[in-house]
């Protein structure tokens, strides 16, 4: 059985996918131990509560630096003992001494195909902005490993979205959603607990 941490900054639709998905079992094999959000008053905890998950907030603003609050908060995540930590929506960065003590279990969502309309300053409604602004005709998602970088890590899972030409940034976000982000991360989240994902030379292979 895979156990996952789910970390939310806001609504949490992409939580709801991975609940749904876990009940239909869409993804099988796995436990969502806890739900854990920046932001206390993210709807994204509430959705975890409805469904009797375990869910708690841990904010840097609570704490004098960031150094207290990284080391707060990675030794709040290890008390759950998870195999896979899950960045659905989460907007604050991860610290260093997580990603090398979870090296290659922690995904992460993106709203872009990934290199394009990623980095810093990328996150949430800004990255449909700029795929607008710029005029792709195509955009999506992308499911990645965290690493040191900001959205350079291994890809696990792709999908892309048309973008219509009356598109507004939040129609668009939604369509991305909808057609790619709860699907391809559920999707990802299956494999890992079926034993499909592996990463080498820092590619991921899908399979076996
Ligand atoms: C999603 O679109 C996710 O891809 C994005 O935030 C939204 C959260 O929505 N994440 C990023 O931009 C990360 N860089 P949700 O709370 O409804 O799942």
């Amino acid at each position: 059985m895979l156990k996952i941490a789910v970390l939310v900054s806001g609504g949490g639709t992409n939580l709801q996918a991975i609940i749904d998905a876990v009940e239909t079992g869409t993804i099988s094999n796995t436990k969502i131990e806890v739900v854990i959000s920046n932001n206390k008053n993210a709807h994204a905890l509430e959705r975890a509560r409805q469904k009797g998950i375990e869910a708690l907030c841990i904010s840097p603003k609570d704490y004098e630096s960031r150094a207290e609050f990284n080391k707060e908060f990675l030794e709040k995540l290890n008390t759950y003992e998870v195999d896979l930590v899950v960045l659905a929506g989460f907007l604050v960065v991860i610290p260093e001494e997580m990603i090398a003590k979870y090296r290659n279990r922690i995904i992460n969502i993106h709203p872009s195909l990934i290199p394009s309309f990623c980095g810093t300053g990328y996150y949430g409604l800004k990255v449909h902005e700029a795929a607008l602004a710029r005029g792709v005709k195509l955009t999506g998602a992308t499911v990645h490993f965290v690493d040191e970088g900001t959205d350079t890590g291994p890809i696990i899972l792709q999908k892309a979205v048309a973008v219509e030409p009356e598109d507004t940034p939040e129609i668009l976000q939604r369509r991305v959603m909808e057609q790619a982000e709860w699907k391809i991360l559920p999707e990802a989240i299956n494999l890992i607990a079926n034993g499909k994902v592996s990463v080498e030379n820092g590619h991921v292979k899908i399979g076996g």
